[in-house]
């Protein structure tokens, strides 16, 4: 299978090194041209859970019309790029493109939709943990599931395809019709992780060593049930504070995708996560005050990068 990795950071050049070791031909795409440059001359270095090993056939290009067209497009962008990098790789889809957003946050399948139209696009949710070391460097820090769903939420033949490569590649996969409440059941865990770690600095598994950061992980987990619950959502979990906590514990180790952000000085995901459900809680009159705090706080910090060291 020919797939294309729209967004080549920690999360898209894992799970492109997989897929290239499991036999597809994959090309990595990402505006970090010296990343790309690395994987290039020297393949992609992974290090972590699964051992240590690079890389070496797959390629990495800067500018999506260098890819050609592929069988699957794998999204993971960050969700503030989503529908800006989408309109700019037009050129990756043939007649049979299958478009699967893996990203983080809410709202990111109907962006895609938006571009490219509804029946291209399939979205989901991984478990698995990965920092970006430096260029053509990644750290495999934790392993999950991956669950995947049409966006219309039959289980289609294109689907079963698709979560078989995957599986073929060393993912352990699962398929869902109920593809909404499988991105509300992983914002959930976001909720509870990303803002925290990256307002403290602690790795994902330190937020449950403190009673403060347990607490506020608590709170947060429980407003956003509270919301989706109000948007009638059918949460994937029984209890989502516990598959909070056991995401951080078999992430131990990992630093969130939004701390590595904040350290980096980039922007964050706090719209699509935490400030997510301040808005769609105050549409429905369902106050998420902690959820609101922790989204200013890093928006401030996204205010002050470089002004307070
Ligand atoms: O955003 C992240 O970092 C990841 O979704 C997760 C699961 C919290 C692991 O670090």
């Amino acid at each position: 299978m020919k797939v294309a990795i729209l967004g080549s950071g920690a999360m898209g050049s894992l799970f492109g090194g997989m897929l290239a070791e499991g036999g597809c031909d994959v090309t990595l795409i990402d505006i970090w041209k010296e990343h790309m440059d690395r994987v290039n001359a020297s393949g992609l270095s992974i290090e972590g859970v699964r051992g240590d090993r690079v890389i070496s056939s797959l390629r990495g290009v800067t500018d999506p019309r260098e890819a050609g067209e592929a069988d699957l497009v794998i999204v993971f962008v960050k969700a503030t790029a989503t529908k800006a990098a989408m309109e700019g790789a037009r050129s990756l889809l043939g007649p049979d493109t299958a478009v699967l957003t893996l990203q983080n946050g809410l709202g990111n399948g109907e962006k895609l939709a938006e571009v490219i139209g509804g029946e291209r696009v399939l979205a989901g949710i991984t478990g698995h943990g990965c920092t970006l070391l430096g260029p053509g460097r990644i750290r495999h820090a934790g392993a999950g599931d991956t669950v995947l769903g049409e966006l219309k939420g039959k289980i289609t033949p294109r689907l079963k395809r698709i979560a078989a490569v995957l599986e073929e590649s060393g993912f352990s996969v699962r398929m869902t019709e109920n593809v909404s409440g499988l991105i509300w059941t992983k914002l959930l865990a976001n909720v509870g992780i990303n803002a925290l770690t990256a307002l403290t600095g602690l790795r994902n598994g330190q937020l449950l060593d403190y009673p403060e950061t347990e607490e506020l992980l608590r709170l947060a987990v429980h407003e956003a049930v509270a919301v989706a619950e109000g948007k009638g959502i059918r949460l994937e979990v029984e209890d989502p504070v516990e598959h909070c906590r056991e995401i951080a514990r078999r992430t131990a180790s990992n630093r969130s995708s939004m701390l590595q952000d904040v350290t980096a000085r980039r922007q964050t995901e706090i719209d699509v996560i935490n400030g997510a459900i301040a808005e769609e809680g105050a549409a429905l009159g369902i106050p998420a005050p902690v959820n609101r705090v922790l989204t200013n706080l890093v928006k401030v910090r996204q205010k002050t990068y470089g002004e307070l060291e």
